[in-house]
């Protein structure tokens, strides 16, 4: 079956409940780096160890167009003495915080593509954080909803996103499915680092949620054929972070930092930019489509300069914001949720034909991308 035969019929926003401005997160790391600056003033002094600089709000939004992020709890990441937000520990009764995430996103979705929950029969979480090892979130947010079939998480760093809605519509081709959800809960602050001024302003919370079913079965007033889906992956450490189930038996000293969000940015943008470029230029080419004749872009949202010169390498000009809208200015990098953000947020003047590429990048290197047209 070919995967135009199955449509997105319906998708979810969820926004966390809290804000955080540039300034408001600049004041924090400052007051957190002068006081440890004066701790080490001694040894600073004599050259032993090197004073640390302050943040910039005027940078932050200049180098990468973040202008504010959402957090599940903005208390703990703006205290200067913790950097870390508070996420009281719940009891194996209680549903976890990226279900209680999930939920009304998924409703959201379910109600554009006009389904019952208990018709759902299959969850996939894609997620670049997920909150435990294991019974698989996707398997307790299948139970909450009281859907039928099978749920698992998988992790593709920040393509989560377009990798799930890809093993979603394989799973609608093959039949092992017939109404999916793909839901990307993402909580990047539990593992940002918002003690290091090269990173501390790039992630926000948020969580997207995708109806995916096959176009003879789709009831939904508004409907989007997935003409083609590509995925592609090629090792690299620029972007990595060593959380596993072997740091409590790692012998050797590690650094606490390995075990969080770390990337060497220049060298993400120099190597990922062309790689994306080329990518979306195959996917159009497999379907004899041409780049103008492609409405919209929904990128991934990690970098304004970024999705420009990957608009700019496939159209040869640089978009304007209704080609390839920006939602990183309000919401910052949400991993794997970004791309489907802009997809959710805007999609609603587009007509009947149109075309439009949501597009995924990040970690692995890993990129995905779906083609998609309305019905
Ligand atoms: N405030 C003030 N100055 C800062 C700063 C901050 N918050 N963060 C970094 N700087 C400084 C650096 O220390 C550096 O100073 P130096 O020139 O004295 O060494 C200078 O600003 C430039 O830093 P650099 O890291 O080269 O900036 P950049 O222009 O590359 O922008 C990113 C940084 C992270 C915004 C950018 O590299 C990026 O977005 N890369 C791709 C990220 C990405 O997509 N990652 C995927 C994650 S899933």
């Amino acid at each position: 079956m070919p995967s135009a035969d199955v449509v997105i019929t319906g998708t979810g926003l969820f926004t966390p409940p809290y804000s955080i401005s540039n300034a408001e997160l600049v004041a924090s790391l400052t007051v957190s780096v002068n006081e440890w600056n004066a701790a080490h003033a001694s040894e600073i002094a004599v050259g032993a160890r090197e004073a640390r600089q302050v943040p910039d709000a005027e940078f932050i939004e200049k180098a990468s167009g973040i202008k504010s992020r959402f957090v599940m709890n903005k208390d703990g990441v703006l205290d200067p003495h913790r950097l870390r937000p508070h996420l009281p520990l719940r009891g194996e009764d209680e549903l976890g915080l990226q279900a209680e995430m999930a939920l009304p996103a998924i409703h959201e979705a379910l109600a554009q593509a006009g389904r019952r929950p208990d018709e759902v029969d299959c969850v996939i979480v894609g997620c670049s954080n997920l909150q435990r090892a294991y019974p698989a979130v996707a398997i307790e947010i299948q139970a909450a909803l009281g859907a039928s079939g099978w749920a698992y998480d998988m992790n593709v760093a920040c393509s989560s996103a377009t990798f799930s809605i890809q093993s979603g519509v394989d799973a609608l081709c093959n039949g092992s499915a017939n109404l999916v959800v793909v839901v990307n809960p993402e909580i990047t602050s539990g593992h940002n680092n918002f003690a290091m001024r090269d990173h501390h302003f790039i992630f926000g919370d948020a969580c997207t949620a995708i109806v995916l079913e096959r176009a003879a079965d789709a009831i939904a007033s508004e409907q989007w054929e997935v003409l083609r889906g590509r995925l592609q992956t090629k090792f690299s450490n620029a972007i990595r972070n060593d959380f596993g189930f072997l740091n409590p038996s790692e012998d050797g000293e590690r650094d606490p930092m390995e075990l969080v969000f770390r990337q060497r940015g220049q060298q993400v943008f120099k190597e990922v930019c062309p790689m994306v470029v080329g990518h979306i230029r195959e996917q159009l080419d497999a379907l004899t489509l041409e780049p103008s004749g492609v409405r919209r872009f929904w990128l991934h949202q990690a970098n304004l300069k970024m999705n420009q010169l990957i608009a700019k390498g496939v159209l040869g000009r640089v978009p304007n914001e209704d080609e390839a809208p920006v939602i990183l200015d309000r919401y910052a990098n949400t991993s794997s949720a970004g791309s489907v953000i802009a997809f959710h947020l805007h999609r609603g003047d587009l007509v009947s034909g149109d075309l439009g590429v949501i597009c995924s990048f990040g970690a692995g290197y890993s990129i995905g991308s779906q083609v998609v047209r309305k019905r």
